[in-house]
Formats: C-alpha cells, structure tokens, sequence
C-alpha cells in the first residue's frame, strides 16, 4: 500500500518524481524518497511527507530516476525503513509496492552469503538479490531475482552506470505512461496526468525495459503487446483548485458526476440492452469493502425493490476466507480503485465459466476490470482523497442506471422514478447548498467522541457510510445502526454525550424512524434529524434539523449521503484533523 514512480526523458527526474509521487500520497505517506541516476546513482529519503522531502533535497541532476512514498507494513515509519533501498554495492536501488512473503528466508539466505542489512524491510531483499545475481546483465540480474519473489510486488529498478528503468509487476498495480520521448510509471494513474494522456497497464508477471527509445515488455521470456489506452481523465480533477481539501471539492464536484454518468443514457435506456439481470436470473452477489461495499448494500435494496431478484451482499474481505464459495450466476464487485486485494482475490476464486462477473469500477484498465467478463466505469474521474465520496456517487448511478435498464421493471414504475432520476443532479446541488446548516450541526459530532448513526430500509447502507465517513477523518467513534436493532443492545451505550444522527426519510419506513428518534429522545441523546424538507413535524422530537430536498425514497441514499459526507468533513475540520489523508489508512488497500 505504498506509490511508486519512475521517469524517463528529456526533463530533470527530480522535480517530475516528486510532483507525481504528491499525486500518490492517498496510497501512504510514512516516509518518501527517490533516486536518481545521472550514470552516477544518488538517493535521499526520509520520514516526513513529499513536501517536507522537496525542501530537504539536494539537487540530484538527472533524467532518469524512481519514487516512492510509502505506507509501513514491515517496519516502522523511519527514514532507514524509506524507500529506494539499496544493494551492498549502492549500486542497485529498488522501490516496491506489495509484500514479499518470502523475505524473511531469502534475507537469511543473503546474510550467509555476506549481504549487508540496514533496514528492516521486505523490499531489501530484492536489490541484494540483484546484486547476487548480477554479472554485467541488468535485465538478466532483474529477471532471475524476479524468480526468486513470492508475494506481490509492483518494483522499478535503477542500475548505475545503465540508462533504463526496469520494472515489474505480480499483483500490485503498475501504469507505464508514454509521452512524447518520455516515459512515466506509476502506481496510479493520477500521478501520470500532467505529463502523459496515454497509459498501458502492466499484466501480471510482465516485466519492462524502459529506455528513452520506447518500451518493450516480456511475459515469461517472450516480447508481449499491450494496448494503449487513451485517459481521458481531467487533469484539473487532480489539483484542489482552491479547496481547502480534496475531500470538500470531491462531495462538491457531486452533481457533475452525477451529469457525467447520465450522459447519453436518456433516450438510449429503452434499447434493447444485453443485460446480465435480465433472463431468468435466479440470484445475484454482490461484493466490496468499505464503502464499496455499503454501496452494494444499496443495490441490493435497488435491485430486490425493483426487480425482485434475491441479491446476496459478501464483504469481499470475509468472503475470500470462505472454505466454501456458494457463487450465484452473476456476481456484481463493486471497486473504486479496481485494485483492492480483498475483491481481486474474490473475483478471481469466482470466476468459472458458469459465472458471469461484472466489476464497477472508476480506474479504467485496473485489475479488476481485467478479471471482469463484463465492465462499468463509473464517471467520478479521479478521486483523490483517501475517503470516497464521489465514486460512491457514481457507483449508486451505475446500480440505479443497471435497474432502469432492467426488462424486470414495470413501466409505470421506470417512467415514475425516470423524471426524478434525470434531475438528481439538480437535487444533489441542492443539497450543497445547505452546507453551512451542516456544519453547525457538525459542531456537535466535533465535540463529542462517539456517535449512532441510524436509518431504515435503504437507508441503513447510508447509516453505515455515514459512520464510517465520520471515523475514518475525524477520527471519532462512530456506529451505524439498523435503527430497529438499537433496542436490542445499543440502546444501552445512548446518554446526553451520545449524538445520534437519524436518517428520517418519507415512505415506508417513516413511522418507525419516529418511534425510534423518541426512544433515543427518551435517553436523552441529542438527534439530529435528516429530514423530508416537506416534514414540518420532526423538528418538534429532533434537537437539529437538517432539511433535504423531497425525493422519492428509492433515491434517499442519494440526497442524504451529501448530507452526511458534509457533516463528517466539516466535523474533522473543527478538529483539525489530516482531512485528505487520515491516520493509518491509504486509498488502495492491495494487501490482504
Ligand atoms: C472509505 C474508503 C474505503 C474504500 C475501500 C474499498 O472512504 O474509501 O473504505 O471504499 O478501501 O476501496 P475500493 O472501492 O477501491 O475497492
């Protein structure tokens, strides 16, 4: 769960590296470092963020080098622990994203034979292999360590005295970005956009050698051709333009996701379509973590409303340590990154012939989609932020646009929620709107140091991405709750100092989310209220407010999502927390 960079070409590597590896910071931020080679090979690194690094550089010249930024997992955040790592000779440097799980044999191995250790990482074995293996052939030494790696890696190499960059990729991802007589790689491809439109995604087991002519990629020893894809990304998505986070401008850049992923779908949805839930489907699984997966939660509720069709819901991190895999015919993964460790190892225990998979996903080309038979890009553009908002956005789009386009839909039904479905963007803005009344309320959460977060029906998924929203930035205990569930334990932990926060949407489910808010009054927790902006009588029970557009409750989880993503920004920004890049997590979890 770390970034990795390299650069190739016409410009000096250092300030190119150190741009791109700022764009990777949402993969982990313990410790960075770099490399360069100028035929002479010269490396800092130390444990402080990207921009702490620029101000303590040297000027390394060269255009030839490789990134990293890091987040620990085998040893501790220190400077020693930073990436490149070199081999004994400082002659080799390596950066690496993934876990070699053979490290601790391989490095006893090299300590007999004489190798000298300065870190506690895994990554060190791999420039003391090289090393081990080299005899005046770069790409040979590169390949036959290669050989010698089990676990995941996504690893870029620099030799001195030798002008390529060579990598490698088994599991973690890598993007080669080609320019014009420049050649970027990265782990992302927001780290790419300034400097290249066109990318190819690394296969597993596929090795490059990258020179200033061009790329040539192998797979087992055989020359392999990868499609280049165009990225038609916008490059101002990648900056904060004036925000003070990422977080603020993604919830804000909302209602244009919401544009983007609708366009052409009015006037083509009534075409026939070669649906996967259509024909006689008799189940559906659904699987993600996070927030993807409170995202399949709705679509479960989407789907079995609408269509009828039975939807299982699989957190995919508990699914992929099933002894036994029940698959139903269609499996549906839910993935912003496309490279969550947990979905791709479930994706890839499912797929059989007899099983169709279909992956959401924002990252074109990601792994993910690569496993899929069939796929959907959402159109939230790149998300910077470590906590998601907007890609939760577009995926609840893709599943409602899914059950639209569903010969399993009545007509009068599709017609109904068709002329609210164009104008959610509108909707979404208008929810925005209310931001300030939000973070009032916002200040109650700030003071407190835990909180329920409670709804009904659909919006029981919107409880959970509400607490999870509010503990991953703010940092403040959170828990989402069925609200029916409360009486039979929590209801315990509520007094005056517990804020309850009750998702009080119109239909069905309004009674009851009444009676629930007066059991809570009766506690004495403050509550407050999202509410129906038609609902005059809540805000005699409720302490606070909040008051939302009016919505058929099928698009609930759409309009009370904004509200709660606000409440939990604007919560940790009165406690002055990291908002873009909170403590102990990192947006591409590709470890298990
Ligand atoms: C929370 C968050 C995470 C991700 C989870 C899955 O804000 O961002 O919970 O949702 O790590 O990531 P993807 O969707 O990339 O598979």
């Amino acid at each position: 769960m770390c970034g990795i960079v390299g650069y190739i070409g016409y410009r000096q590597a250092q300030p190119v590296l150190l741009n791109c590896l700022s764009k990777l910071e949402y993969r982990g931020y313990d410790s960075c470092g770099i490399a360069v080679n100028n035929g002479h090979l010269r490396g800092f690194k130390d444990a402080v963020r990207v921009e702490a690094l620029k101000a303590e550089l040297p000027s390394l010249e060269g255009s030839l080098g490789i990134g990293h930024t890091r987040w620990a997992t085998h040893g501790k955040p220190t400077a020693i622990n930073a990436h490149p790592h070199f081999d004994c000779t400082g002659k080799v440097a390596v950066v690496h994203n993934g876990i070699i799980s053979n490290f601790e044999e391989l490095r006893l191995h090299l300590l007999k034979e004489g190798h000298t250790f300065v870190s506690d990482t895994d990554t060190e074995v791999i420039p003391h292999l090289i090393e081990k293996y080299y005899q005046g052939d770069p790409i040979g030494a590169f390949q036959t360590a290669l050989t010698r790696l089990e676990g995941s890696f996504a690893i870029a190499v620099l030799f001195e005295k030798y002008d390529k960059l060579l990598v490698s990729r088994r599991e973690s991802p890598l993007v080669v970005g080609i320019g014009d007589n420049e050649t970027v790689i990265a782990s992302d491809v927001p780290a790419l956009l300034e400097y290249v439109d066109n990318v190819i995604y690394l296969e597993d087991g596929d090795t490059a050698v990258i020179s200033k002519d061009g790329v040539l990629i192998e797979q087992n020893g055989a020359a392999a051709d990868r499609t280049v894809h165009h990225v038609n990304w916008d490059r101002s998505k990648v900056e904060k333009n004036g925000y003070d986070h990422f977080l603020i401008k993604e919830i804000h850049e909302q209602p244009d996701v919401i544009k983007d992923s609708l366009s052409g779908f009015f006037g083509s949805q009534e075409e026939e379509k070669d649906s996967l839930i259509d024909s006689n489907l008799s189940g559906l699984t659904m699987l993600g973590c996070g927030t993807s997966y409170n995202a399949c939660l709705v679509g479960k509720y989407i789907f079995e409303e609408l269509l009828g069709i039975p939807v299982r819901v699989e957190s995919a991190s508990e699914f992929m340590q099933r002894g036994r895999i029940i698959s139903s015919p269609v499996v549906i993964g839910l993935t912003q990154s496309g490279e969550t460790a947990d979905v791709l190892l479930s994706l890839k225990r499912l797929k059989k012939p007899q099983v169709k998979i279909l992956v959401i996903t924002n990252v074109p080309g990601s792994t993910a989609s690569r496993i899929a038979d069939q796929v959907i890009y959402t159109a939230a553009g790149p998300e910077m932020s470590v906590a998601a908002s907007k890609s939760y956005m577009a995926q609840l789009i893709e599943l409602f646009k899914m059950a639209f386009t569903s010969k399993l839909l009545d007509t009068a039904t599709r017609e109904r929620l068709l002329k609210e479905f164009r104008s959610l963007n509108v909707i979404v803005q208008r929810v925005l709107e209310t931001e300030r009344e939000i973070a009032e309320c916002a200040n109650i959460l700030a003071r407190s140091s835990t909180a329920f977060y409670v709804g009904r029906g659909i919006n029981y998924p919107t409880a959970l991405e509400g607490a999870l929203k509010l503990k991953e930035i703010s940092y403040i205990h959170a828990e989402g709750y069925a609200a029916g569930e409360l009486k039979h334990g929590p209801l315990a932990l509520l007094d005056e100092k517990t804020p309850v926060v009750a998702l009080v949407t119109p239909e069905e489910v309004y009674g009851s989310m009444v009676s629930t808010v007066k059991e809570i009054k009766a506690r004495g927790s403050p509550v407050i209220a999202l509410a129906d902006e038609r609902d005059d009588s809540i805000a005699s029970i409720a302490d606070f407010v909040i008051k939302l557009p009016h919505t058929s409750g099928i698009f609930a989880p759409v309009v009370n999502v904004v509200a709660l993503q606000l409440l939990a920004y604007y919560a940790a920004k009165f406690r002055g927390c990291p908002i873009d890049f909170p403590r102990n997590l990192a947006k591409s979890v590709t470890v298990v």
